[in-house]
This record gives structure tokens, sequence and C-alpha cells, in this order.
């Protein structure tokens, strides 16, 4: 594991996985993804372990998707890169997952904050999907769990506009538990793990699968849609200027086209 941290029992029956691209924020490519694919596979069948924690540092659980690495592709080369398998089976994984978020949780870091079961927010924690600025839409399922968690409103002004929330208005809109001091954050997240870990892994596995059911039922259509209409921002002229100008630290000049 190159892009995020593993500690199997870093409390009893807790394990933590930290995503380690400090540089970048921690932005999301492919390759992390896997990484974190791949523990989630691995814990899930781990007897010793009951629930999980994801985090990544303070200033930054992930800032979204690596925009310097998608930022030429062509609607095709999105298809075919075909990354949603992998989100899709981090979205299967059946033991409890808690994001325990400290600064920004952005496009991509947010969507995989969405993807998790609870939330545990420092007071320093932002979250948004400003994926419009930069000329595209979320893509790992921003359209239709943000609009689930905060009403159709919000969702429809946060990701019209790409403005942010703070973790109190997060909380606010049922999009987080808790919000606690920075200094508290994963310890926190660690409290209601251990609550959880007391109890029947079999009982615990099989409430998250019943809820996630309450949003799964539509969620497969939702998220084919949006897929492919991130793919088709791709084909834009807009989402090259939006992501160029943000690699070139300047404001974007959309046309339209
Ligand atoms: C690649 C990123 C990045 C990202 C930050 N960095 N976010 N690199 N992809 N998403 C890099 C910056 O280029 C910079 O590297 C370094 O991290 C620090 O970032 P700064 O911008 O200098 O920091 P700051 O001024 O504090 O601003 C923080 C920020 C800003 C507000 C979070 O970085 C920002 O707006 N990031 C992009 C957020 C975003 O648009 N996310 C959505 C992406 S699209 P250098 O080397 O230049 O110093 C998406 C689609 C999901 O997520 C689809 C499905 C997966």
């Amino acid at each position: 594991m190159e892009l995020i941290k593993v500690t199997e029992q870093h409390e009893p029956h807790v394990a933590l996985i930290q995503l380690n691209r400090p540089k970048e924020l921690n932005a999301l490519n492919p390759q992390l993804m896997q990484e974190v694919r791949d523990a989630l596979v691995a814990l899930d069948k781990n007897e010793a372990v009951r629930v999980i924690i994801i985090t990544g540092n303070e200033l930054a659980f992930a800032a979204g998707a690596d925009i310097k690495q998608m930022a030429d592709k062509s609607a095709i080369d999105m298809l075919l890169l075909d990354q949603f398998t992998t989100w899709d089976q981090i979205r299967k994984t059946k033991k409890p997952i808690i994001a325990a978020v400290s600064g920004f949780a952005l496009g991509g870091g947010c969507e995989f904050v969405m993807t998790c079961d609870m939330v545990i927010a420092s007071e320093t924690a932002k979250f948004g999907q400003p994926e419009i600025k930069i000329g595209t839409i979320p893509g790992a399922g921003g359209t239709q769990r943000l609009t689930k968690a905060v009403g159709k409103a919000k969702a429809m002004e946060l990701i019209l506009t790409g403005r942010f929330l703070s973790a109190e208005e997060a909380h606010f809109y049922g999009l987080v538990n808790k919000v606690v001091p920075k200094e508290m954050y994963l310890q926190e997240a660690f409290t209601l793990a251990k609550e959880i870990a007391q109890l029947s892994p079999v009982a615990v596995q099989l409430a998250k699968e019943s809820i996630n059911r309450s949003f799964e039922t539509h969620l497969d259509e939702g998220l084919t849609l949006e897929r492919k209409n991130f793919y088709l921002t791709f084909a834009s002229a807009d989402q090259k200027e939006g992501m160029k100008a943000f690699i070139e630290k300047r404001k974007p000049d959309f046309k339209g086209q």
C-alpha cells in the first residue's frame, strides 16, 4: 500500500485506514481508490475486525478526484477507465465504516464520505461538490447521495454553485453525525466505533445492509445516469478549460461548449 496506511487493530476490533497523499490534499486517483478497495475487502474478511474508520489528515479528508490526472481525458477515456467499479466494490463493504473528517471533503472526497456509513467531523471540516466550477459534475454518487442526505433545494444550491458547507451546516443538514473540536475528531470516531464493536457483528452487518437498501432501490438507476453525464462533460471544452485553469491557478473562461 503506497497511498494509504492501514492499521488492522488500532483498537480491539477497530481498523483504521488513513488516506496518505498529503501534498495533494489526498486527491483521489484510481490507485488510491484501488488500495482502499483492497484494504476493505481484506478487513471485511478479517474476523477480528468489526468496525472500520477511514480518515485523512487535519487539512484534508480528500480535496476531490485528482484533477491533474483527469484534465486531458476524453469522455471515452473516462468511460474505459471504469474507475467506478472500484467505488461500487467499496460501497459493498459489509462492516460499518465511519469517516473521520477534518479539513476539505470536496468533490470525490465528499462523495467518498457519503459512501461511508457515519461521519464524525472536526469543526474545521468543509464539505462540497465544487465540480461545477471546473466544468464537470459529481461522478461518484454526489447528485444522488447529497440529494438524499440534505434534500433537493440544498443539493441544487450546493451542486449548481459549488459552495462549501461548514461542519456545523453539514451537521444541521444531516450529512454528519457529530461535530467536535479538531483535536478530538479521530478519538470521537473511535468512541463510536468501539460502541458498535461491542455489539453483535452479525446484527450490525444485517442492519447496515437493510438501511442501505432504503437508499439503493433507485440508486443504481441514478448512478448510471450520473456516470453517463459525468463522462459527457469530458466531451466539452468547458471541462478542459475548467481543469486547465485550476492547474494554471487562474479563473476559468467558460464558453458553454
Ligand atoms: C489534484 C489537487 C486537488 C485535486 C488540491 N490539489 N486539490 N490536485 N486534484 N482535486 C493540489 C493543488 O494543485 C496544490 O498542488 C496542492 O494540492 C494544495 O492545494 P492548493 O490549491 O494550493 O491549496 P488551497 O489554496 O488551500 O486550496 C485548497 C482547495 C483547492 C480549496 C481544496 O485546492 C481546490 O479547490 N481544490 C480542488 C477542489 C475540487 O475542485 N475538487 C473536485 C475535483 S473533481 P500544487 O502542486 O499546485 O501546489 C471531482 C470529480 C469526482 O472530484 C468524480 C468521481 C471520482
